[in-house]
């Protein structure tokens, strides 16, 4: 039988990373979170010194390095990374990065491959419009930009990273739009999307309403 694909896109904080590793752990699925997968390109950039701006050495390193899923987890040349890509030096870069078509090849080809053999939820922003054009349910997520702030602010308090809540007010509203004009795979909900504000919904209700649209789906 053919994999089942769930692609979530959407803006920052609209809960996709919430959802879609939920959502993975009930229907047993494995969960890949495409947004690290930039994270933590650009935070190799930062680690090694790389300019920011000089795109030739950052995909000369994203070709060099491998970058791997292992149980959910990311791996950069086998060296488990975790809170280090949600730092705010790296929140601040990645839309740089990730909006360089040679990054995003590289990136589109390793996680299609992820997807080739398993039951997949992947979340990020070209999910549904470009990396699982074929996926059986695509669901786009959205929420206010109050409200993706104070979950993202929750989310990195608990990580211990330090911030305020204005500064991630300032950069998810700077990411938004960054994500949103770029030439190359914008943030843009496919035609075939299920849309769901989350603003007032609970995780539970969300998740079940997922697994409804997707009984639909694949029955
Ligand atoms: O979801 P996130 O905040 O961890 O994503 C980090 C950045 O990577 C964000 O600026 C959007 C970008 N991204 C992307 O361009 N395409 C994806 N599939 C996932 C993330």
């Amino acid at each position: 039988m053919e994999p089942i694909k769930i692609a979530i896109d959407g803006p920052a904080g609209a809960g996709k990373s919430t959802i879609a590793q939920e959502l993975a752990k009930r229907l047993k699925y494995t969960y890949i979170d495409t947004g690290a997968m930039y994270r933590g390109i650009t935070y190799e950039v930062i680690k090694r010194g790389i300019d920011i701006n000089d795109q030739t050495a950052i995909i000369e390193l994203a070709k060099k390095i491998n970058i791997n899923f292992v149980k959910g987890d990311l791996y950069i040349d086998d060296v488990l990374i975790k809170s280090e890509i949600r730092s705010n030096d790296v929140s601040q870069r990645v839309s740089y990065i990730a909006r360089i078509p040679e990054i995003r090849e590289i990136m589109v080809n390793a996680q299609r491959k992820i997807a080739i053999n398993q039951n997949v939820v992947m979340d990020g922003r070209d999910i549904g419009t470009n990396v699982l054009v074929d996926a059986q349910l695509k669901l786009f997520l959205t929420a206010t930009v109050e409200e993706r702030s104070r979950r993202r602010y929750q989310e990195l308090k608990e990580k211990s990273v330090i911030t305020s809540l204005k500064e991630i007010e300032e950069d998810i509203k700077k990411r938004d739009k960054m994500d949103e004009e770029r030439s190359c795979a914008p943030l843009v909900m496919a035609k075939d999307a299920i849309k769901i504000d989350t603003t007032e919904k609970t995780i539970e209700e969300i998740i079940q309403q997922i697994i409804y649209l997707l009984g639909e789906r694949i029955n």
